[in-house]
């Protein structure tokens, strides 16, 4: 049994596999409608979402199978103490799959070890979001044509925001990717990343805190919101959220083949000026997070060859 837990437990050959799938998925969605007829997924969200639990449950209904769960803490028995480890043989006794989202980091990991059925991190703290990531390389992969040779801006909250950990993560493994961290210095990118994914892959990267001047260089710009809910301070929050705000002017310093990524909330990163800009690409975006799911559901399940 294979778990979900950090964008790496896919090889390069197996995230093809499942990229080809979703693409393919893409295509017709309809011809996969009963491949999973009779399976359960259970989606275990003691964290809010909007897009990563309705997609998964989306994705389940769309391939056949029905879905179970929960969307916070306080609507489950943690809230009476219940430990993840107990939750998760639970669910096993329920469900054939499921995801879960947890603002402990490792929380998945504790849930992977203790289940009996394929457990997918729905993203744990600040840590790891893989379903985002595959995702991202998607979306990156439809408009470009290959996760190869191109330059990537990752600009916001690099500290917290576990999309952009789990992308470099990902993006590292292919070939001639060039980093461009964008980020106020309070934000930077942690050094476990820099040190032990960035510099250890030998991968070429620059941080800086400019986005205007790292426009013109970009073929992708990631956009991230400042997380919030991961500061322990309100007024440190309310002096960094503006930090960035990408709009008119800076995307006419933009290539024009240059796309508009993030993973969404938006808060105010991203005037809704460009949202009809052709470049602005994170609403199609969501689009895929739908069919990678789908493809990722049926590869854990065994039944990618259906
Ligand atoms: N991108 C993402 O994880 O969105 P949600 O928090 O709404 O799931």
């Amino acid at each position: 049994m294979k778990h979900l837990l950090s964008p790496l437990d896919l090889s390069v050959t197996e995230l093809e596999d499942l990229l080809n799938l979703a693409r393919d998925i893409s295509k017709d969605p309809k011809k996969y409608s009963h491949v999973c007829d009779g399976k359960k997924l259970a989606t275990l969200f003691y964290e809010p979402s909007t897009r990563t639990r309705l997609s998964f449950e989306a994705a389940m209904l769309n391939l056949g199978g029905s879905v179970l769960g929960f969307s916070s803490a306080n609507s489950s028995s943690a809230s009476k103490g219940e430990s993840v480890a107990d939750t998760i043989r639970v669910i096993s006794c329920y469900a054939d799959i499921c995801a879960m989202r947890h603002p402990k980091e490792g929380a998945p990991m504790v849930a992977a070890s203790k289940s009996s059925i394929p457990v997918i991190n729905a993203g744990d703290g600040g840590h790891q979001h893989p379903t985002q990531t595959l995702t991202d390389l998607m979306t990156i992969r439809e408009l470009r044509g290959s996760l190869d040779n191109f330059t990537i801006g990752l600009c916001g909250d690099l500290k917290f925001g576990r999309t952009v950990h789990s992308l470099i993560n990902s993006l590292v493994r292919y070939k001639n990717v060039k980093f461009v961290l964008i980020s106020p210095k309070e934000l930077r990118i942690p050094d476990y990343i820099r040190d032990d994914v960035l510099k250890a892959n030998q991968a070429e990267f620059i941080e800086m805190e400019n986005l205007e001047d790292a426009m013109p260089e970009l073929n992708i710009l990631y956009m991230t919101r400042v997380q919030r809910e991961r500061f322990f301070s309100e007024d440190e929050y309310l002096r960094m959220k503006d930090f960035y705000i990408l709009d008119k002017s800076k995307m006419a310093l933009a290539k024009e083949d240059m796309y508009v990524l993030h993973p969404l909330p938006r808060v105010n990163e991203i005037s809704v000026d460009i949202d009809d800009d052709p470049r602005a690409a994170y609403f199609k975006q969501v689009q895929f997070g739908v069919y990678v799911r789908m493809a990722l559901i049926m590869t854990l399940l065994g039944l990618n060859n259906k």
